[in-house]
């Protein structure tokens, strides 16, 4: 892919794709409520296909169609035993939320994943969903295959700290507890995404939050329900940063989720001193919901809070991106996470902007970026990571001259039709 930089600016309107975190906990729960769930503007992305498949293959019937994805939900006991072992791909999301139900399961099941999946630590969920009574093994006792059998009688529902800030293990705890037996507690040290207890609670479960921790009652029952899935903020990233970055810009993005566990974008990049307004705030299936403006401004560099890493976590490659063309420097700390991404974020992004003639610098825990004025067009890789290619691409269009980005088909993961919304904003 080649994109010509320096070429316009970034101006009209944009719907983004449906949210990829809230469309996989659509399908899950939508499975295994009773009745139909019909998910409005769910995102059809690699990753997606991914849990649907995973679904279909434990005999829940899925309907994707014009106007959505129809689930014929089967209950919490009416799954069955694939018949195959399960394979999540590239997504992470799919491989440790379906351990938290498989868990649960009076059948045994196998998760397999791609190259790049397979290499994720999965300990992370072994080790809470072990101490339930889950009968899960990985490969070397931390990553993919995993082999689940059913558990001696009923899982037991746990208190634990995540060890490590991680929505993915705090919702396959939450999962498994529906297949348990008492009263669950997730304490959090650095708040996470929390998609899944609210749509718990919007599917008829008995959850609450108390400071950091989550509780939630284990007698539960799934109703199904039509759901609208936002537009998902971490894809509109992209957009917002090169609205914000290119002069003259002057973009609106319609209808994305703007709930506060996901939205530390915007705070990080109006502190950078960009020019972002949210307006027509609504709340949609338990999920804010809401407008963006942003036009260009200058920014300058900031050192980020360590408390809302977690939020941004995503986010991180695409900030770097508008960093590195920020004034003076900006700190990025306490995002080792981003090291067992889909790449090696911190590697990845910081090798891959340096041959476009950026300052960046990958430290033990994060990025250290000074300002430079301009960036050059240059040929760079995604490895293999979709918002590795996309921040890259946003790089390229702010930079003088053509940048190739090899291997950027992996946006399928996330976003299929990335490049023609790109096209069709760049005038
Ligand atoms: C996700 C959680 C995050 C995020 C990932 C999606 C989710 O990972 O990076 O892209 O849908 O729960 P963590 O589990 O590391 O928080």
């Amino acid at each position: 892919m080649i994109i010509k930089g320096n070429k316009g600016r970034i101006f009209g309107e944009v719907r983004v794709p449906g949210d990829k975190s809230i469309s996989h906990r659509s399908i899950i729960l939508g499975a295994m409520a009773e009745g139909d769930t019909l998910v409005k503007n769910g995102l059809i992305s690699e990753d997606i296909i991914r849990t649907i498949q995973a679904f279909r293959s434990m005999g829940v019937s899925i309907e994707v169609e014009e106007d959505g994805i129809l689930i014929h939900g089967v209950g919490l006991g009416g799954l069955k035993k694939p018949a195959e072992p399960i394979d999540c791909g590239n997504s992470g999301t799919t491989a440790r939320l379906l351990s938290g139900i498989l868990a649960g399961q009076t059948f045994s099941s196998t998760l397999i994943g791609d190259e790049s999946l397979s290499k994720r630590p999965m300990d992370r969920v072994i080790i809470p969903l072990s101490k339930m009574g889950a009968n899960i093994r990985g490969r070397e006792n931390k990553y993919l295959p995993l082999e689940i059998r059913p558990a001696k009688g009923k899982l037991k529902a746990l208190s634990y700290e995540l060890p490590v800030a991680s929505a993915q293990v705090k919702s396959a705890i939450l999962l498994a507890t529906l297949f348990a037996q008492g009263i669950t507690e997730v304490i959090e040290k650095k708040t996470t995404r929390d998609h899944t207890e609210r749509m718990l609670e919007y599917f008829g479960c008995h959850i609450r939050k108390k400071d950091k921790s989550i509780i939630m009652d284990s007698e539960a029952f799934l109703e199904g329900k039509n759901i609208y899935v936002p537009g998902d903020i971490s894809s509109a990233a992209y957009f917002i940063v090169a609205a914000t970055l290119i002069k003259g810009s002057n973009l609106v993005v319609r209808d994305v989720g703007i709930n506060p566990t996901r939205n530390g974008i915007i705070h990080v990049l109006k502190s950078m001193g960009a020019d972002i307004t949210t307006f027509n705030e609504r709340v949609i299936n338990n999920e804010p919901v809401g407008d963006i403006s942003v036009k260009y401004a200058p920014l300058k560099g900031v050192t980020m809070d360590r408390e809302i890493t977690a939020i941004i976590i995503d986010e991180i490659p695409i900030l770097a991106v508008a960093a590195c063309l920020a004034q003076g420097r900006t700190v990025i700390r306490d995002v080792q996470e981003l090291k067992y991404k889909e790449s090696n974020r911190i590697e990845a992004i910081s090798k891959e902007l340096r041959k476009m003639g950026a300052k960046i610098e990958a430290v033990e825990d994060g990025l250290i970026i000074e300002g430079v004025d301009r960036l050059q067009g240059a040929e760079v890789d995604s490895h293999g990571d979709h918002r590795i290619a996309m921040a890259l691409s946003i790089g390229g269009l702010a930079a003088y001259g053509d940048t190739q980005i090899d291997n950027h088909q992996c946006v399928n993961v996330s976003y299929p039709s990335f490049y023609d919304t790109l096209a069709s904003l760049y005038i």
